[in-house]
């Protein structure tokens, strides 16, 4: 039984973090796990991510960007993402189409509708099967994600941490507004300790699958 299952937020809202700790429990609870991310995931889109996120990059049009996380996402899905889910495994994605309605959406505001259609061309039609929105403040947020890279060696903020916090309160309302719309999406309370915020995550994700078995 496949399963895609992927995480959402602002920046610094803790995602990494949780991903590593669901993809431990599901597989203690003997599941085959892959956990990606986007953009990257593999070697051709992770050319890519250095390029979208280079903070040398500031001259970069919205449109080069939009067409580069279809790219991305494009070889991610051929080469990664399908094949998992075709061999039967439960795949944790780091951002994947939502992000791209809420950050070029919502954040860029470029138009809507090219992007759903560049998100189906790019995705070939995989939907996620649940999707966690860890809803996190952004002034917080950036605030940790700041820190966070000023304690790496070489200390670059990257182009979306130099963006205003206006910029990142649109995003979070187009998660949000996503998540309105889209049943496959679970709100989760980012706020509070790592182990808290593992607790309802695992909790959201137990449901779901009882319910899939269910059904
Ligand atoms: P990360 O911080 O989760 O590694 O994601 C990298 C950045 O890329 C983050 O600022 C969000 C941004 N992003 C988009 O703008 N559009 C997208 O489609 C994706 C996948 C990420």
């Amino acid at each position: 039984m496949s399963l895609f299952i992927t995480f959402e937020g602002i920046e610094g809202c803790g995602k990494t973090t949780q991903i590593r700790l669901l993809a431990e429990s599901l597989r203690a609870r003997g599941l085959q796990v892959l956990a990606t991310r986007e953009p990257g995931g593999c070697p051709i889109a992770d050319a890519i991510r250095s390029i979208l996120l280079d903070s040398a990059n500031s001259r970069m049009a919205p449109r080069t960007e939009l067409l580069l996380y279809a790219a991305a996402r494009a070889q991610h899905v051929f080469e990664v993402i399908s094949p998992a889910l075709t061999e039967g495994k439960a795949v944790l994605c780091d951002r994947f189409t939502d992000a791209t309605v809420a950050y070029q959406g919502y954040g860029r505001r470029l138009d809507r509708e090219l992007i759903a259609q560049l998100n189906r061309l790019a995705a070939e039609d995989v939907v996620p099967d649940l999707t966690l929105l860890l809803d996190f403040p952004p002034e917080e947020g950036l605030r940790r994600a700041c820190l966070r890279n000023e304690s790496l060696p070489e200390f670059n903020e990257d182009r979306f941490e130099q963006e205003s916090l206006d910029f990142h309160r649109r995003v979070r309302a187009g998660y949000l507004e996503a998540a309105a719309r889209e049943e496959r999406f679970r709100i989760i309370d980012a706020r509070g300790t790592v182990a808290e915020v593992a607790a309802r995550v695992e909790m959201t994700v137990a449901e779901f699958l009882l319910q899939k078995e269910r059904a």
